[in-house]
């Protein structure tokens, strides 16, 4: 595993983090959720990715992470980065989700519940709510480190004219922003114009979420939406109508270049987005320890010619492909 610096900070993050979204939820098969983590934790991805609202049914990544690190890992715990969230919807109700205080704050303590754990490593605000003062949201995450609940905090999918605003407050109460996360993918470049470097320029850290675009950047679709995939399931958040023709021409189009560098087309998509260099991680997710394993082996070849590159960045520049 290859480890790097979250921003300016002292945390060592691996390039390939996980995330359990998808397919570790209530619905799924708790045995391969197992050993997709205890194979991530061997080969050096010691950051796991949850939020509040991840299952389904809401929550149950967090109860079934909790129980594999008490079978398996309960002696482990100083070598993992565990994050949680709140901010996305729970449930029905004026409680049940949004960046208020009341919600940020009665969150991390069911999620603590959840997972059996003392602390998370990282808790971040999941959103702007569009309503909610940053003020609140922030000095809740402050209040957060305060209590213990958290080492760390950080913000995921703010929109550029708050980004500064979020990171001013944080460090002021000297409880900067470790990290900042964004979508980022060969489909979805957009958060490269402008808040990585509102971030980088701040010193926080940056980590990308879902960059094969759910699966779109594997070639899983070339011939239609397979079953079990993530666009066939009603649990998926990947909607079959995402699929697009245009989408999936361009990934046997990208595929041709990942032959040539001897790469899947998952590895090339993620080596894409770790090529970045204000990128410390990317967060992946897997449906079975196979996938998992090739995506391992994008460590294998990060880097890309210019003429890689600029071949890429044809294929890629037409916004109709991007989320
Ligand atoms: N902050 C936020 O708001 C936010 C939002 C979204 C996600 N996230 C975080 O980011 C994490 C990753 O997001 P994501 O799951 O969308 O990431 P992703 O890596 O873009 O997509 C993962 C999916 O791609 C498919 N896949 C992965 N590797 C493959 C391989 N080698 N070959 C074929 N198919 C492969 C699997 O889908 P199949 O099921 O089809 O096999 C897998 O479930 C989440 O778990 C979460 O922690 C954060």
């Amino acid at each position: 595993m290859i480890y790097q610096y979250c921003g300016k900070s002292g945390v060592q993050l691996p390039v390939l983090s996980l995330g359990l979204w998808h397919n570790f939820g209530s619905v799924d098969d708790f045995s391969v959720a197992t050993q997709m983590v205890l194979k991530a934790f061997d080969a050096g991805i010691c950051h796991f990715d949850l939020a509040n609202n991840y299952g389904p049914e809401p929550g149950s990544a967090e109860t079934n992470f909790g129980r594999i690190l008490k079978e398996n890992l309960a002696s482990h715990r100083d070598e993992l980065f565990i994050s949680s969230k709140a901010g996305h919807d729970m449930w029905p109700g004026v409680y049940g989700g949004n960046s208020s205080r009341k919600n940020l704050i009665a969150s991390c303590d069911q999620s603590l519940k959840r997972t059996g754990l003392d602390y998370f490593d990282i808790f971040y605000s999941h959103r702007y709510d569009g309503v909610t003062p940053i003020e609140e949201t922030m000095q809740a995450l402050i209040d957060l480190v305060r209590q213990g609940k958290a080492l760390y905090v950080g913000i995921s999918k703010y929109p550029p004219e708050l980004q500064q605003r979020c990171y001013d407050i944080l460090k002021e109460a000297h409880v900067p922003c470790l990290l900042s996360q964004y979508r980022c993918s060969m489909f979805d470049p957009k958060a490269k114009n402008n808040n990585f470097q509102i971030a980088s320029d701040n010193g926080s850290g940056i980590i990308c979420f879902s960059p094969l675009a759910q699966g779109l950047l594997t070639g899983k679709y070339d011939n239609g939406i397979p079953a079990g995939s993530r666009a066939s399931k009603s649990t998926g958040f990947l909607q079959e109508s995402q699929v697009t023709p245009e989408r999936v021409e361009a990934v046997k189009k990208l595929a041709l270049i990942a032959k040539e560098r001897r790469q899947s087309m998952a590895q090339m998509a993620l080596a894409w987005v770790l090529a970045d260099e204000r990128v410390t991680s990317c967060i992946i997710g897997t449906s079975s320890v196979a996938q998992l394993e090739n995506n391992l082996e994008t460590l294998q070849n990060l880097t890309f010619s210019a003429e890689e590159m600029e071949h890429i960045n044809n294929i890629i520049s037409n916004p109709s492909l991007w989320f």
